[in-house]
């Protein structure tokens, strides 16, 4: 079932676990998440970047989503992960996304704020939830994601930014990264705590592959009710498809095609059982 994301992220504050949020950007990824809802029986979020418009457009992205889903009784959001285009998220709204993340990580507290507000304001129109970013969040290894200055988000900015501006769920920074950590992760759950007591809403963890499990729990007891997966599964179906072709100069693509979807699904799920764990 295809569904709002504020929803879901408040079923999961109450219920204490993550929904992991997949970046998508071919056939291979979406249907890996599909199966991987179908098979476990999980909520999972798609989600899909302004980069990967030269992969795929929003509609096709909306029609694919759609048409693979039908007859799935979980819930799945079709969200636009990190945009700083406001025009795209307007375009994203309009082609059926179910929800947006303006990302104003670059810009100053005060331009995001105005920015952020101007996309809640459009997007609560349509019944679009919306997701910011305060602070940023750093690049690791292996990342798709753009450079980022690892900033932490204050607390006390994070209450007034959320007051402001109606934004259904915020992205903290709280020393994760975009793609692999370089070294051991070091990561702040006391300023998620501090986030969590300074204002009450769904947050967003970014930069999921590569947490440690004891972290991802930790953060879920400190209000994290989404949370973003795009390098390791990329990775792994990139190192299937070395293995094939080092054996198979040859390899037919189609059965590339079957095998990413099948590794990229193995690791969606690997995900999803580290956010909701089976009581
Ligand atoms: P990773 O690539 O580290 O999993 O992070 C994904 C992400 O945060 C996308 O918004």
């Amino acid at each position: 079932m295809i569904t709002n994301l504020k929803g879901l992220l408040e079923a999961a504050k109450n219920g204490k676990y993550a929904v992991g949020a997949f970046n998508v950007y071919n056939y291979e990824t979406i249907k890996a998440v599909i199966e991987a809802v179908k098979e476990t029986r999980r909520p999972a979020i798609i989600a899909f970047g302004e980069k990967y418009l030269e992969n795929m457009a929003l509609k096709e992205v909306v029609n694919l989503v759609r048409t693979m889903s039908i007859g799935l009784d979980s819930d799945i959001a079709i969200h636009l992960d990190h945009t700083k285009n406001v025009d795209v998220i307007k375009k994203a709204i309009d082609a059926g996304f179910t929800s947006v993340m303006f990302d104003g990580s670059a810009l100053s507290f005060e331009e995001n704020m105005a920015q952020t507000k101007e996309v809640v304001d459009y997007a609560h129109k349509f019944n679009v939830s919306v997701e910011a970013e305060l602070g940023c969040i750093q690049l690791g290894d292996h990342s798709n994601e753009d450079e980022g200055n690892e900033i932490y988000t204050d607390p006390l900015q994070a209450r007034t930014f959320v007051l402001e501006t109606g934004v259904d769920c915020l992205a903290v920074s709280i020393g994760t990264v975009h793609g692999m950590y370089k070294g051991v992760p070091k990561i702040s759950v006391e300023r998620l705590k501090e986030i969590n007591q300074a204002i009450q809403i769904p947050f967003v963890l970014h930069g999921g592959s590569g947490t440690p499990l004891s972290t991802i729990q930790a953060c879920i007891q400190e209000g994290i009710t989404k949370i973003n997966v795009n390098t390791e599964v990329s990775m792994t179906v990139v190192a299937e498809f070395s293995k094939m072709i080092a054996k198979n100069p040859q390899a037919h693509f189609s059965n590339l095609s079957t095998k990413a979807t099948e590794v990229a699904k193995q690791t969606v799920i690997k995900y999803m059982d580290m956010f909701s764990p089976i009581q």
